[in-house]
């Protein structure tokens, strides 16, 4: 398979014009798959039957080897990828040879793009690149009016700092339009961070920034404790914050930062489908609080299906459920409403000048796989959680969760195919 996706790269053959880039991924993709059948009829035949979501989620325990693990769930993802079309990456293909020549965007000249640090070395993790599969979901049109709303504010040389930027999915979708603009990514996440680094560490457009956990001050590090100088007096112009704000637990604080760093008249661009909207329609969900719904569906069906009889002992214990529900409520925090954000931004002095809220349809398949990321926060009483039972689940409890999330999702939404999930957008004028 590797010999005729070669064949195809290198030779020109006009009947395979158009198509030989995706075919030739597709036959790596077929040739790393068949790769790990072999490993796993050698080592966990079970394992061959499981959903490649599945096979990757273990990898890391049977090889024992993260790193080598974690480029094989990258080269996956990354030749996956490869083997559908995105509409922004062809516009992108289209747009940049034109364009491209004609950049003049510089950061100053006392600022470092890349930082030098242990967090750029480690291998990629899976967890990152599981998230970065959201970026093919249809609910993350949840990013399109902030990208709208960003494209129209920023002009050429503008910073764009953007805040808790992940594995830079908001930056991917702002520089298909090859704007001629900086984009600060900055996250407390050094395995987000990492993969975003993979992404764009050869666009110029693109700096990194880390802000760690001060465990003394028990606090995130600000923005401006990692980056001073030149880039502050050139003035940050905006600061984006997309599907995070609900994370932050010190709000009026961070919200203080961004007006610290903001020039005069810039302005704070911030939205999440975790914001309770008074106005939201009650058949519209909270994307969080699905979660919730799915454990107390899994808790049914566990307890009338006798094949799940020994996760069923387990719900009957009410302390470990507590202590579950805990661990639960780490991943997904519980909901505040508009009102908590509101008076934050007042209170740092950044008061908000635009409410908005969208609804999307969240497709259930496609938010199964984002959930199943974080199968141990969903329903970790399910086989159990390193992190309270001090040993990991084996791969048949963790086929089993995936399983019940699947079948809890499905009764959830009663066997439809997608649901309503609302967002909200704020916007913050540092001169108003
Ligand atoms: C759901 S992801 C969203 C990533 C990206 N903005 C997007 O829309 O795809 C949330 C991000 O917020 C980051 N985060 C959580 N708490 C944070 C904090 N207090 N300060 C900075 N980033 C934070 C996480 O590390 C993660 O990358």
């Amino acid at each position: 398979m590797l010999d005729a996706a070669h064949a195809l790269i290198s030779k020109s053959d006009t009947k395979a014009q158009g198509i030989w880039a995706r075919a030739a991924a597709h036959l790596c993709r077929q040739a790393l798959e068949a790769s790990l059948d072999k490993l796993w009829t050698a080592r966990m035949p079970e394992m061959t039957e499981t959903s490649m979501r599945a096979q990757l989620a273990c990898l890391p325990t049977y090889l024992d080897n993260d790193d080598l693990a974690g480029r094989i769930a990258y080269t996956w993802s990354a030749l996956s990828n490869a083997c559908h079309h995105h509409v922004y990456e062809l516009e992108r293909q289209r747009l940049s040879p034109a364009l491209q020549w004609s950049m003049t965007f510089q950061w100053p000249s006392d600022f470092v793009r890349i930082p030098v640090e242990e967090w750029g070395r480690r291998p990629i993790e899976e967890l990152a690149l599981k998230y970065d599969t959201v970026e093919a979901h249809g609910w993350y049109r949840n990013l399109e009016p902030t990208v709208a709303a960003l494209q129209a504010f920023l002009n050429d040389d503008d910073v764009l700092l953007d805040y808790s930027a992940g594995t830079g999915i908001l930056a991917s979708r702002l520089l298909t339009g090859d704007p001629d603009f900086g984009i600060l990514l900055v996250d407390s996440s050094p395995k987000f961070l990492r993969l975003a680094l993979e992404k764009f560490r050869h666009d110029e457009r693109v700096a990194f920034r880390w802000v760690r956990y001060l465990r003394d001050e028990k606090r995130i590090q600000f923005v401006d404790e990692v980056i001073q100088g030149e880039i502050l007096a050139h003035g940050i112009k905006a600061v984006s914050s997309t599907n995070a704000i609900h994370l932050y637990y010190d709000l009026p604080a961070t919200i203080a930062c961004w007006k610290r760093i903001l020039c005069r008249d810039g302005a704070v661009f911030a939205q999440s489908g975790n914001i309770r909207h008074p106005r939201a329609p009650a058949e519209h969900w909270i994307i969080d609080e699905t979660v919730a719904a799915v454990h107390e569906e899994a808790v049914r069906i566990v307890a009338a299906d006798p094949n799940y009889r020994l996760y069923a002992e387990g719900t009957r214990e009410p302390e470990r459920m507590k202590t579950y529900e805990r661990l639960r409520r780490k991943f997904f925090l519980p909901v505040r409403d508009l009102d908590y954000y509101l008076e934050a931004f007042e209170t740092a002095g950044l008061p908000v000048t635009d409410v908005s809220y969208t609804a999307y349809d969240a497709d259930v398949e496609q938010w199964y796989q984002f959930l199943s990321a974080y199968h141990e926060g969903v329903l970790g009483w399910v086989g159990g959680s390193e992190r309270i039972e001090g040993k990991p689940p084996g791969p048949k409890a963790i086929e089993d969760r995936l399983a019940l999330m699947r079948k809890a999702m499905d009764r959830v939404f009663e066997g439809n195919t997608s649901f309503l999930a609302g967002w909200t957008y704020l916007r913050a004028d540092k001169g108003r």
